[in-house]
């Protein structure tokens, strides 16, 4: 249960006592007035020889008292009901009220998000539509040699789990100054985009809103890492990896944002891969640099699990940017196990 709703119950059944209370308290006082007003005589009052004559005594002690005590009545119910009352009915507005704004939030977000036919950023356009699902995005590359321009299908990653792999800093990093070299360009005013602060905190909140729901753990649901395992099998069976370790680092599942070549292998998102885990956005991972920066297979584990964070140490001598995912919640330890294995042996 969430904070709100769990403070939302808690005031709510003391409104509930305070309100059973005072209606409680109404009916006793009003049967004991209902008695002892039967043994009051009336008290005969002179009038005083400066003031004008008054409402007679018949008058003043019948509707004129009557209708003061009916006023003073409904205002004492105003504050012993009503009040209660709303202090019952604010917590479920609050609530309410909460979900309406994050809901708003989504809805311009979906505004934001959507093909530029619809609007919008595009951001559905390369990454798969609505759902975020993973998609291909046509971009020009340049060779580094001969400087010809070509066009090439780059795998735009599913960001459905984004929320798994990165915090939300990491993610309001990525968003506002992109990929550079690559199609991702920035999209916050500070990284030379479009979108202001604000738009990129609703983009994030639709973002959050397409996430595919976790298990109790927080983690990717079983049926998703059994897929994640299925696809890793078959690619071994066919016999175009060698290794489990090794479909898992090439994973191409959701355009790839289980894998790690996407990042560690020069041309592999556009189906071009050079030398495997030869470097490219992440560092270059071969000739045994894995293992020099982490000697201990163990500390190698909690990197991957945990990713890296910006200005945090790792290794041997290295210091996160925030920009390797964390795998800890996408795969599992054993998933996880044979892809250090397979970088190891690099
Ligand atoms: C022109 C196509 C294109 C558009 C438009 C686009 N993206 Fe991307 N995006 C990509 C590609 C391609 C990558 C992967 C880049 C790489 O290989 O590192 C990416 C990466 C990302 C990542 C990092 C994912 C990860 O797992 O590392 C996020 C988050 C993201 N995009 C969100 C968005 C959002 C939100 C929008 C809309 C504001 C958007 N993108 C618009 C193509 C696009
Ligand atoms: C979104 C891009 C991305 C993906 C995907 C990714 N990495 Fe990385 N990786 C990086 C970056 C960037 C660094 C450098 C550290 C930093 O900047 O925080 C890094 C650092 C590393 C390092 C430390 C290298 C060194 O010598 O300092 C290892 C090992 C590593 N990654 C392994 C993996 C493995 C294994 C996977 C797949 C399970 C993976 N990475 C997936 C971007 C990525």
């Amino acid at each position: 249960m969430n904070l709100a709703v769990m403070l939302a119950d808690t005031t709510t059944t003391i409104a509930w006592v305070i309100l059973l209370v005072s209606v409680l308290g109404w009916v006793i006082y009003g049967l004991g007035n209902l008695r002892s007003s039967k043994r009051e005589i009336g008290a005969e009052i002179k009038l005083a020889a400066n003031r004008k004559p008054y409402y007679d005594d018949e008058r003043l002690e019948g509707e004129k008292i009557q209708r003061t005590q009916l006023i003073g009545l409904l205002c004492l119910a105003v504050t012993t009901i009503a009040l209660p009352l709303y202090w019952i009915l604010e917590p479920g507005r609050m609530v309410g009220a909460e979900k309406e704004f994050q809901h708003q939030f989504e809805t311009w977000g979906t505004g934001l998000f959507s093909t530029t036919a619809d609007g919008g950023y595009n951001c559905a356009g390369c990454h798969g539509g609505m759902k975020g699902g993973g998609g291909v995005a046509s971009y020009a590359i340049s060779d580094p040699k001969t400087g010809q321009v070509k066009q090439v299908n780059w795998k735009a990653p599913a960001i459905n789990t984004v929320f798994y792999r990165y915090s939300e800093e990491e993610v309001r990093f990525i968003l506002e100054y992109g990929r550079p070299f690559s199609p991702m360009s920035a999209w916050g005013l500070v990284g030379g985009g479009p979108m202001n602060e604000q738009q990129i905190q609703t983009v994030i909140e639709y973002v959050k809103s397409i996430e595919i729901p976790r298990d109790e753990n927080g983690k990717l649901p079983d049926e998703k890492q059994q897929e994640i395992q299925a696809e890793a099998e078959r690619l071994v069976k066919a016999g175009t990896y060698a290794s489990l370790g090794e479909a898992l680092f090439n994973l191409d599942l959701g355009s790839g944002n289980y894998s790690c070549a996407r990042c560690h292998t020069k041309g592999w998102s556009y189906g071009e891969p050079e030398i495997t885990g030869g470097g490219a956005f992440g560092p270059n991972l071969t000739g045994g640099s894995a293992v020099r920066q982490f000697p201990q297979r163990d500390e190698m584990i909690e990197f991957i699990k945990g990713g890296s964070e910006l200005g945090k140490r790792y290794g041997q001598q290295g210091q996160g940017s925030g920009r390797m995912p964390a795998f800890g919640l996408v795969l599992t330890d054993e998933q996880i196990g044979a892809v250090i294995d397979y970088v190891r042996g690099l």
